[in-house]
């Protein structure tokens, strides 16, 4: 797809905290993979080779703010690993290349895209992985691709953005003023609890296909990703809808245009999966808890400040009932991320003896680590993330997105460009299941 023109490992520009750190117990169950990023720059008037040194001279004075990234993890038993800051550094690419950004379609993850973000060896030993992995490729047209793969161990979303905000600024030429909170031993489980307090479904097995033993079957189906667009109108009346039924221990507060959204994609999905009607359904959610910790964590926490919660029901109740009973569904499980639930689900982490069957290994196909597809779904948000504005001082993005989904049933839900009302609905899918889920969710609405 293009040729590589230079590659650089870029390391701090001046001497960095070095050691080993521990990660959090919430670091500890990422998906061991490096979340896949792109962002798509108009025709530009810059060189790939000037466009490169820009990135290559600001990532070496990001390095030494964000020093953890330029380090990298080792396994020290138990499926946990450890970060060595050894300063090693990050890998950057410039590859030219004879496509067009017309190429690319509607930006959907595909192996095309994917292209445009260095990949990871996972085979190699994890101290040789670096931690931060980035690719700029110019276009025949003069447009340009920014592709990032960031451990998921090191930094959740909103870290990861936070870092790629402060690395655009010195690329302008302005001050890094926002420094990160650094010390992820917050997040380690407290002392005092010495098992978990609650029951913590998200760490548990999920529902099967009623009449199966196990996924297998399920993992090895042909998958494909998707990318649909919700206008403002179309959103609004989704929460309109939710709203109209909502359950009365809700009625305190509507539900969100996130919770009708997934509320609406979990019905649209049980539909088109053809579910019998008891087969029971998990919807996995990532929550933030940097506001729901007590007190709440340190500004600019640098790590996974993110947990998962569960919901679950059958499909008959979801496909049965209006869309009220899913977004209520989901706000029950989003409410349940309590100080004291994060507190015990960081417990229930440090009990195990091994860490390793709660990865997920986000690789298409693979048979290892947790999954979510059939009969189950995985909503992110990226709706309140910064994920607009990457100006490395040649210009705003026309567009920016996930790179990769990793498996069926995985779904992230963000504005649209333009932060006009719209919303992008990206996810995979089994194919069996792609023309009747797309009918269900534009014909529901
Ligand atoms: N500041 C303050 N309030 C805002 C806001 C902003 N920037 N933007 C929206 N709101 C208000 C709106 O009223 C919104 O409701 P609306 O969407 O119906 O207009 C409401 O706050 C949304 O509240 P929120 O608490 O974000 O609930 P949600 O239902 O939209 O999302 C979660 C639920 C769990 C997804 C969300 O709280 C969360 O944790 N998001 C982060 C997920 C994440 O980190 N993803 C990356 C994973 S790597």
């Amino acid at each position: 797809m293009g040729k590589v023109v230079a590659t650089y490992t870029v390391r701090p520009a001046r001497e960095t905290p070095g050691g080993y750190r521990c990660v959090s117990d919430s670091d500890q169950v990422r998906a061991l993979t490096h979340a896949p990023t792109f962002y798509f720059y108009p025709p530009v008037n810059v060189s790939l080779e000037s466009a490169t040194e820009i990135l290559r001279d600001s990532l070496s004075e990001a390095l030494v703010i964000f020093y953890p990234l330029a380090g990298r993890l080792h396994w020290i038993g138990g499926g946990r690993l450890e970060l060595d800051c050894n300063a090693l550094g990050a890998l950057l690419i410039a590859v030219e290349s004879e496509g067009k950004i017309d190429d690319y379609g509607d930006f959907r993850p595909t192996p095309e895209i994917r292209a445009l973000i260095p990949s990871v060896d996972y085979n190699k030993p994890i101290d040789e992985l670096p931690l931060l992995l980035v690719q700029l490729t110019k276009f025949s047209c003069g447009s340009m691709s920014l592709g990032l793969g960031i451990s998921h161990t090191i930094a959740d979303g909103l870290s990861a953005l936070h870092f790629i905000s402060e690395w655009a600024k010195i690329a302008r030429g302005e001050q890094a003023n926002s420094p990160p909170f650094l010390d992820r031993s917050v997040l380690l489980a407290p002392e005092h609890l010495t098992a978990p307090v609650f029951d913590h479904p998200e760490f548990g097995p999920q529902p099967l296909l009623i009449g199966k033993q196990d996924n297998l079957e399920e993992r090895k189906r042909e998958t494909t990703t998707l990318m649909l667009k919700l206008s403002k109108d179309q959103v609004e009346k989704l929460k309109d809808k939710a709203n109209k039924d909502r359950s009365p221990s809700d009625n305190k507060r509507p539900y969100t245009r996130y919770e009708a959204i997934a509320g609406h994609i979990w019905r649209s999905a049980c539909k088109a999966r053809q579910h019998e009607s008891q087969q029971p359904t998990l919807l996995s959610i990532i929550v933030d808890a940097r506001n729901r910790m007590e007190p709440p964590l340190p500004p600019r926490y640098f790590g996974n400040g993110t947990f998962r919660v569960t919901a679950e029901t059958t499909s008959g109740e979801l496909v049965s009932n209006s869309l009220g009973f899913a977004s209520g569904k989901a706000r029950q499980a989003i409410e349940k991320a309590t100080h004291e639930y994060l507190q015990s689900s960081l417990a229930y982490v440090k009990c195990q003896e091994d860490v390793t069957q709660f990865r997920n290994f986000h690789t298409v196909g693979c048979a290892k680590g947790a999954f979510y597809g059939n009969p189950n779904l995985e909503i992110t948000s990226w709706a309140r993330l910064p994920i607009y504005g990457a100006d490395f001082g040649w210009g705003q993005e026309i567009y920016m997105g996930p790179g990769g989904i990793g498996y069926d049933g995985k779904v992230f839900v963000f504005p649209g460009q333009g932060q006009d009302g719209s919303f992008v609905v990206a996810l995979r899918l089994q194919v069996r299941h792609v023309d009747a889920f797309q009918k269900f969710f534009y014909e529901d609405i």
